[in-house]
């Protein structure tokens, strides 16, 4: 799709005429242990922050994209929205399932997750009597918040694909299969919000809003969701409290992305030629879905 502030070279070619398939995977976690990456109970629990906020974010994103579908003048751009909305709503229902599992194991998440309903379902959420230009306005803002989001979810997803920290330490294979699916997906679609943005308002200002809304927010809610899952784990009764120290350890050891590196890629986007197709690969990505337990059962049932 043309892009106004795409750099001059081509971007790669598998991501013209994107085709975004949902894929219908499925997971079990009956043997999943409490701390899936072992003895690493700080490491898991941060990734884990990604289960709290994923299934209500990524519900939010569908809702903020089916309201923007009348709004979008572009047949290719239309379908790579319904694929992506077709993967978000998979995801969402894939991380929910990890709750579930937490809460059997005696970690109960609904404190934090109420926290969260709240913010996506009445703070950013749409609001009622709206002019009609009013209502556009509130769509396209928080298209704009998305692909904010979404610049960060390619980034971890691109992370998570290069991760071999995370075999060494012998994280369990099936919740390293649900991140690397997830994170594929996300890389494979990652240009999905920020095109939907330009389509529908190709200013730099509304782009340095969205990231300046989103960036700080999620820093945020990262660090709340590891105090919170740390001090409400049963088995470690409050006596593990996150530092940077510590996230800049795990991170040096591979199981965690570098904190430093993430703020970078926040800058990144703010560049006046940044595209997502300059970020992370999609050969990668579909090679990753190529062999992913979940991808391939998904692919014959
Ligand atoms: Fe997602
Ligand atoms: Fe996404």
């Amino acid at each position: 799709m043309p892009h106004p502030t795409a750099p001059s070279a081509a971007p790669p070619a598998v991501h013209d005429g994107l085709v975004l398939e949902p894929r219908d995977v499925r997971f079990d976690w009956a043997q999943l242990p409490l701390h899936w990456i072992p003895d690493e109970p700080m490491a898991t629990h941060t990734i884990n922050v990604l289960h709290l906020l994923l299934p209500e974010g990524e519900r939010w994103f569908v809702r903020v994209f089916k309201d923007a579908l009348p709004m979008i003048r572009d047949e290719q751009l239309r379908e790579e929205v319904l694929g992506f909305i077709g993967q978000e709503s998979i995801h969402a229902e894939a991380h929910q399932e990890v709750l579930d599992h937490l809460l059997a194991q005696g970690l109960d998440p609904r404190p934090y997750l109420r926290q969260i309903s709240w913010l996506f379902q009445r703070i950013l959420g749409g609001k009622p009597h709206l002019t009609e230009r009013q209502r556009r306005e509130n769509i396209i803002e928080r298209v704009a918040f998305v692909a904010a989001i979404e610049h960060f979810t390619a980034f971890l997803g691109d992370w998570v694909l290069n991760s071999p920290g995370l075999d060494q330490a012998k994280a369990d294979p099936t919740m390293l299969d649900l991140l690397r699916w997830h994170g594929a997906e996300e890389v494979e679609h990652r240009s999905v919000a920020f095109d939907l943005m330009v389509h529908l308002d190709p200013g730099y200002p509304r782009r340095i809003r969205g990231m300046a809304v989103s960036g700080p927010l999620l820093v945020h809610l990262w660090v709340r969701g590891v105090r919170f899952l740390l001090a409400a784990d049963p088995t470690l009764q409050g006596r593990i409290r996150p530092t940077w120290r510590e996230a800049r350890r795990h991170s040096r050891r591979g199981l965690l992305p570098d904190p430093m590196r993430s703020i970078r890629s926040g800058l990144r986007y703010l560049r006046p030629g940044y595209h997502p197709t300059q970020e992370g690969s999609s050969s990668q990505a579909l090679a990753y879905l190529a062999t992913s337990p979940a991808a391939r059962a998904a692919a014959v049932r």
